[in-house]
């Protein structure tokens, strides 16, 4: 005879209870940042950020289009942004090769710009159901071999290939361009906390690095880069209360000569993202 006590009872219970929350975790939490996390085969992390090449063989060849691809890793995910250099090179040689290098970007091209190098911007779906957007800083993405070159006309989206690059890409993808492709998407999921580096005194002045200037309170100013998808660094002069987000490190070597020395604002680095 088992004689079941109403302490083990309840310790079964509990771990039948784990087991089931669980269960539900890895089956459906894949596009949250701890599945992220724990994808460890596609996933990997920078500046704190962990970004997922996210793939399903149900999915047509050749879709999502890029506009589709903005609400795949939605609510808790956004399509990838890779404001650094060193970002963007990981998710360069980071991207899987074989059968699905064709991932998305929230990389678009304004059309209005009549030279194919200029119009490129960050465009992300936030789960508000705006778009979040920033001029992007062309000497910081790897393109490929000649790109963007507009290879097949109309060429306003972008993808990143493996040891390959970024290059421009007609949004829809159609196979009559490209041939028939399995589509992945580069989903980036945010942390819960983040650490600033503190790191001496200055500002930029150069309009292309600044992503926002407000006028509040420090704390405010780290929730702003916080929130940010776009936010490496910030200057914050706690007398007038200038706080200044940026989309470049002033540790970075290729943006440091435009540091402008102030000893009034102090620098706060997004941790990880030195440069
Ligand atoms: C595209 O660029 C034009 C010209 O600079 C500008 O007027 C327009 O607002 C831009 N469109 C978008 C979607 O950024």
């Amino acid at each position: 005879m088992v004689r079941l006590t109403k302490c083990s009872l309840s310790i079964g219970l509990h771990i039948l209870q784990l087991m089931l929350i669980y269960n539900i975790s890895i089956s459906a939490a894949v596009l949250t940042y701890d599945g992220c996390m724990s994808d460890s085969a596609n996933s990997y992390t920078v500046g704190g950020w962990c970004f997922l090449h996210y793939t399903s063989s149900s999915w047509p060849l050749n879709t999502p289009t890029q506009d589709e691809a903005q609400s795949i890793c939605l609510p808790y995910g956004t399509l990838a942004v890779g404001v650094t250099y060193k970002m963007m090179n990981t998710l360069q040689t980071r991207n899987p090769g074989g059968t699905s290098p064709h991932t998305w970007l929230a990389l678009v091209r304004n059309a209005s710009y009549s030279a194919q190098n200029q119009g490129w911007y960050w465009k992300t779906l936030l789960p508000t159901g705006a778009y979040a957007t920033f001029p992007a800083i062309m000497s910081n993405i790897p393109w490929g071999p000649g790109e963007p070159n507009n290879g097949k006309g109309n060429e306003d989206g972008a993808i990143i290939s493996q040891n390959w690059g970024v290059g421009d890409v007609k949004t829809n993808y159609i196979s009559s361009a490209y041939g028939s492709q399995q589509m992945t998407v580069l989903c980036q999921f945010a942390p819960n906390q983040w650490k600033y580096l503190t790191s001496g005194h200055g500002r930029f002045a150069v309009p292309a690095y600044q992503i926002a200037r407000t006028t509040v309170k420090g704390s405010n100013c780290v929730s702003q880069c916080h929130l940010s998808l776009f936010c490496v660094s910030f200057a914050y002069n706690p007398t007038t209360k200038d706080c200044q987000l940026y989309a470049v490190s002033p540790k970075d070597p290729k943006f440091s000569g435009n540091v402008i020395a102030d000893s009034s604002y102090n620098w706060h680095i997004r941790d990880g993202m030195e440069y």
